[in-house]
């Protein structure tokens, strides 16, 4: 359990040949997966599930690579080797005492209200030089205190993250690092475009996802199933 929790946050240190990029699984599951917003506390009870964008019924070792493969721009690990075991042993510690069910309750709704905005992609630029640059740098390649928001050492197209909606919650809840929950929801909408809206790794077979043809608004690329 110690080890899955030292994995998750010294990813690359602990996994170098799975990891491609400058972010570690912690980067966006804050306080070691303890944050409310991308928690994983009762992760373990809710797989395996069902997941529109694969359109099939999950594990829960498919869902950590779908990170490792997308949020991390890096490899699937061994489903069955050791690393998976013990950050499965982290999972099953933070979920103890939580009721096996599907997906956590009310996720895709608190997205729902980002629906009611419009990005301005321009003041979305004003709003990272004045509250993000300073720890992301000015052009978003990271700094010693914290990890690139776009370019090659950042999320590839395929995460999670570059869907303008579940980026604005993160933010809205997270971010700035030092002063969470301060910025009004419309700033972090536009700061959340106004990052997506730059270059990252290509994610291969991204055109594959949501095969049923159901994807959420926002997702940042077309899909072969959606017509
Ligand atoms: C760039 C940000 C980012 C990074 C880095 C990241 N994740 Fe995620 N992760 C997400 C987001 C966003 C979601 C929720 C996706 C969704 O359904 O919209 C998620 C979901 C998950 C889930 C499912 C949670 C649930 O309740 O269903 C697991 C497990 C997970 N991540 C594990 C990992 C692991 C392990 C790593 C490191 C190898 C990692 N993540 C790195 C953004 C990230
Ligand atoms: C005081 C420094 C600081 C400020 C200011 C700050 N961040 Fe962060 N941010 C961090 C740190 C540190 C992490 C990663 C936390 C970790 O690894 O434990 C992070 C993580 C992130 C992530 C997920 C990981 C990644 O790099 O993709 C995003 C997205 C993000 N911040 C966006 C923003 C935005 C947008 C703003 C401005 C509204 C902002 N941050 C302001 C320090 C900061």
């Amino acid at each position: 359990m110690r080890r899955g929790r030292a994995i998750l946050s010294a990813t690359h240190d602990s996994l170098p040949d799975h990891v491609g990029n400058k972010l570690r699984c912690t980067s966006c599951h804050l306080d070691a997966g303890r944050r409310e917003n991308g928690t994983w506390v009762g992760v373990f009870a809710r797989y395996p599930q069902y997941r529109p964008r694969s359109g099939a019924v999950e594990t829960i070792e498919y869902r950590v690579n779908d990170c490792f493969r997308r949020s991390m721009n890096g490899t699937a690990i061994d489903p069955a080797g050791h690393e998976m075991r013990d950050i499965l042993a982290y999972f099953a510690f933070l979920s103890q005492g939580t009721t096996i069910a599907g997906p956590a309750a009310g996720s895709s709704s608190r997205l729902q209200k980002w629906a009611a905005f419009t990005a301005d992609t321009g003041a979305g630029a004003r709003v990272f030089a004045a509250s993000c640059a300073k720890c992301h740098g000015v052009s978003g390649e990271g700094t010693a205190v914290a990890p690139p928001v776009w370019g090659p050492q950042s999320y590839n197209l395929g995460a999670g993250m570059t869907r303008v909606r579940t980026a604005a919650e993160f933010v809205s809840r997270n971010m700035p690092f030092d002063a969470p929950g301060t910025l009004p929801d419309s700033q972090a909408f536009n700061v959340a475009a106004y990052i997506n809206g730059h270059p990252r790794p290509d994610f291969r077979g991204k055109e594959n996802d949501w095969p049923n043809g159901d994807p959420p608004p926002d997702v940042a690329y077309p899909t072969k199933a959606h017509h």
